[in-house]
């Protein structure tokens, strides 16, 4: 089974649509209303496609979040069945700051397909496609560098690194400066970090490190269609996330899990600009129009694309 071409449109348009209801709230200060403004818009969005989705990563669970909870289910019900995942606003601070990289994202694929993410940290690797066995979270990272330095055939010193810059990244920065690694440190926003392995023009050849646990699923869902590597590991370092786990039935709280483990089968992810990056330029606002880009995977069908779209502002 596939998922229908037709519903590629459907879906830039919820994750523009977020990312133009977002916009209002950009250089604000006020990154609550930036997010609700996106969760909204892609909830409304949402229950218009036929279609019967579950959501399995969203807002939280329906005690936190009303709106798009991970299990609410949404659409018309008039069609196939899906799971959901959504991060409205990725980049909270970005937005409400003013700075490069605030996206609106989703992933779709059939029931059953798409990973449930608890809310917690995973640790993560991603490169592009290579061979299987070279980089692994269980490798040391002397040892992942070298691997994928050989196999692109590259100097040590021309493989680029992307990792959050967080405190607790501190050792691992510190290593990747002494391999003479060169290092592209974010702020935030680790779906796009993760990204950049995905083509060469972001000149990223490994994404590293610690972040979002459902960050990791939706990055792992774009990845895929472009065929690259991907695993990521749970962290569990608290009674209340390891109960939660628990619940959702994961057994083995140190599960490595490979890329399709995460995602399997087809896909459709979408990622609309809110504010610009390197990647996707943010909404601009042109007469009655607004103007997004979204950069759009459809893996059965290999269609891979930042798409540009006008639409009323006033719909
Ligand atoms: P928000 O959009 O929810 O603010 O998340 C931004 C983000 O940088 C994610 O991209 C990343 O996975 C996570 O936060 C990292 O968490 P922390 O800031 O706690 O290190």
């Amino acid at each position: 089974m596939t998922i229908d071409k037709k519903f590629i449109d459907k879906f830039i348009k919820v994750s523009s649509k977020a990312a133009f209801a977002s916009s209002y709230l950009v250089g604000k200060k006020n990154k609550i209303a930036a997010d609700q403004a996106a969760v909204d818009s892609m909830r409304t969005e949402l229950n218009k496609i036929s279609m019967n989705g579950k959501v399995v990563i969203g807002e939280g669970s329906l005690d936190n979040a009303p709106m798009l909870y991970t299990g609410e289910y949404l659409g018309n019900k008039n069609g196939p069945d899906f799971d959901i995942a959504v991060d409205p606003l990725e980049g909270t601070n970005f937005a409400a700051n003013n700075l490069p990289g605030a996206i609106s994202v989703i992933a779709i694929a059939e029931k059953g397909n798409l990973f449930n993410a608890p809310e917690t940290y995973m640790d993560k690797i991603a490169t592009g496609k290579i061979e299987r066995g070279l980089v692994d979270l269980d490798y040391s990272l002397k040892k992942n560098i070298h691997n994928l330095a050989e196999f692109m055939n590259k100097d040590i010193s021309s493989i680029t690194a992307c990792i959050l810059d967080r405190p607790r990244h501190k050792k691992i920065i510190e290593e990747l400066k002494k391999l003479k690694v060169n290092l592209k440190l974010i702020t935030d926003g680790d779906v796009l970090g993760a990204l950049y392995v995905s083509n060469p023009k972001y000149d990223v050849d490994i994404f590293l490190g610690i972040g979002g646990g459902p960050e990791g699923v939706l990055a792992a869902s774009a990845l895929d269609a472009y065929n690259c590597h991907f695993q990521g590991r749970f962290i569990f370092n608290n009674d209340k996330d390891i109960n939660e786990a628990k619940k959702m039935g994961i057994t083995n709280l140190n599960k490595k899990y490979e890329l399709n483990e995460i995602t399997k089968g087809d896909s459709i992810f979408c990622a609309s600009g809110i504010t610009s990056s390197n990647v996707l330029q943010g909404i601009k606002i042109k007469g009655d129009n607004y103007i997004s880009e979204t950069l759009v995977t459809h893996k059965s069908s290999g269609f891979k694309k930042i798409i540009k779209s006008t639409n009323l502002i006033k719909e």
